[in-house]
């Protein structure tokens, strides 16, 4: 049966005018590049997009299973749209993504929110007209239950967000299995795509005029494992870098155990990938972090940051770090302290520890408080601030090349090739153009800058 053209009849059946889709995402890059093919998905169907919920006649909730946090946010949202679907009852309400690859949370959904109508989980844009096809149909609920989904699917369909940024998914799923994670239990075993496929849309990007370009996967660096050809992640950015253009490539995030000295000397001889090197340590001591099984220690993170400070001047590093991890002392706490102040990043995620169930750490004795975990969080919080200031400090009057990403008005926000944020008045035109600019000063967390030449 071909759902598609079943679904696009019933659409035109049941509304008066063009039907609107909602999907709103939680959580990282990668759960916002699926929502960018579940859009695509829903446009070939003779959805149009809205960012109102009341207009809307499918709303989809791509979730974030990360953190407990981020669970309850979503279930929030969730309980919002129960009144609005009372007014539309038309209205379809689908949940998929990391959150609801978990069985206890399947459940949940059947039993406390029944007005939902669809359930899938990651990977599965493809089942979405089978799904509202059925729904509508057959009037029942349509909830499937988790199951991974391990074929990557090429040339799907995708509406992405920007006409100047995107994002591109070179690998799926995880192998590393930290204590602490769910990734891996939800999105399954680690799968890189083929280095041709990620070329050709890679290319197709550049030519459209895309000049902020984003490799996704969970540990980009060690792309390639599982593949016929033999192929590396210093290999692939060798390739990208080889198509003619002017854009920035970025790439998250990598692992410290798989970071290699090739993948340095790459960005070293391409100017075109980021000079911010995302490396998350998640803590500076050596005991958490075999017990998170992160597999490298300290030493053998310092070894990347030393060469590619060595290989590359303008590097700049930026990093994810969990506190109160499950056994974790203070003087243990203090360790990460000392490393980020012996680092200096210049951007730090900060978490603190969310129990999940199904991992490894959740069997763990965990003593300390929240209250005492929220007090070292704040003192990781106020360190950086302090060295964040001073980075900020050390850009005035240097010169830079910028990308000019959004415009209120005259005003102008920039990025630069290291991820600072750079504001600057103009009165041309300088929207998604690369620029040259000069430091002025700072406000809060972003500098101001003067233009010292526009290319046209
Ligand atoms: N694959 C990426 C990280 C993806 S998750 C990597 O390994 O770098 C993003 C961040 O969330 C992680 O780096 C970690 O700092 C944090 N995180 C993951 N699980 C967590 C948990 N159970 N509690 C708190 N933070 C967590
Ligand atoms: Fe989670 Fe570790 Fe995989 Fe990152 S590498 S997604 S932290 S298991
Ligand atoms: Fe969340 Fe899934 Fe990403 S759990 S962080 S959306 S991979």
């Amino acid at each position: 049966m071909n759902y598609r053209e079943s679904v696009r009849n019933i659409l035109i059946e049941k509304f008066e005018t063009i039907p609107l889709a909602n999907v709103l995402t939680f959580g990282c890059a990668q759960n916002e590049n699926d929502s960018e093919k579940i859009r695509g998905m829903l446009y070939s169907l003779g959805y149009r997009m809205t960012d109102e919920l009341e207009k809307s006649d499918i709303v989809v909730y791509n979730t974030c299973a990360i953190r407990e946090n981020a669970e309850l946010k979503i279930f929030g949202n969730i309980g919002k749209i129960k009144a609005l679907k009372k007014q539309n009852p038309n209205m379809i309400v689908a949940v998929c993504g990391c959150m609801v690859m978990q069985q206890h949370i399947v459940d949940k959904i059947k039993k406390s929110y029944p007005f939902v109508d669809i359930v899938f989980g990651v990977n599965a844009a493809e089942l979405l007209p089978e799904l509202i096809y059925k729904c509508y149909s057959e009037r029942k609920k349509q909830i499937l239950a988790p199951e991974d989904r391990t074929e990557i699917i090429e040339n799907s369909p995708v509406l992405r967000q920007s006409n100047v940024k995107a994002s591109i998914s070179i690998m799926y799923g995880c192998d590393n299995f930290c204590s602490y994670c769910i990734v891996p239990y939800v999105r399954g075993r680690e799968r890189s795509r083929k280095p041709r496929d990620i070329l050709n849309e890679f290319t197709e990007l550049v030519n459209r005029g895309y000049k902020d370009i984003t490799l996704l996967g969970q540990n980009v660096n060690s792309y390639g494992k599982g593949l016929e050809e033999k192929v590396d992640f210093a290999d692939l950015l060798s390739m990208l870098c080889k198509v003619e253009g002017e854009y920035v490539i970025h790439y998250i995030s990598s692992h410290p155990k798989d970071f290699s000295k090739k993948v340095i000397d790459v960005i070293r001889d391409n100017p075109q990938i980021s000079r911010r090197i995302h490396l998350p340590i998640q803590s500076g001591n050596n005991r958490v972090l075999k017990e998170m099984n992160r597999k490298y220690t300290v030493e053998k993170y310092m070894e990347i940051v030393n060469y590619a400070r060595e290989q590359i001047p303008d590097v700049t590093f930026s990093t994810d770090i969990i506190v109160g991890f499950p056994g974790e002392t203070f003087e243990e706490y203090l360790d990460t302290e000392n490393l980020c102040k012996q680092v200096r990043f210049t951007q730090i995620f900060n978490y603190i520890y969310s129990k999940r169930m199904g991992t490894k750490a959740a069997q763990m004795p965990d003593t300390v408080t929240h209250k005492e975990k929220s007090e070292w969080l704040n003192r990781l919080i106020k360190v950086q601030q302090q060295i964040t200031f001073d980075y900020l400090n050390d850009c005035i009057g240097k010169e830079y090349r910028a990308l000019v990403e959004e415009k209120h008005d005259k005003l102008y926000t920039c990025r630069l090739k290291n991820n600072f944020v750079v504001k600057l008045f103009c009165k041309d035109d300088i929207l998604n153009q690369f620029v040259n600019v000069r430091i002025t000063g700072k406000t809060g967390t972003s500098l101001t800058a003067e233009l010292i030449k526009t290319e046209r």
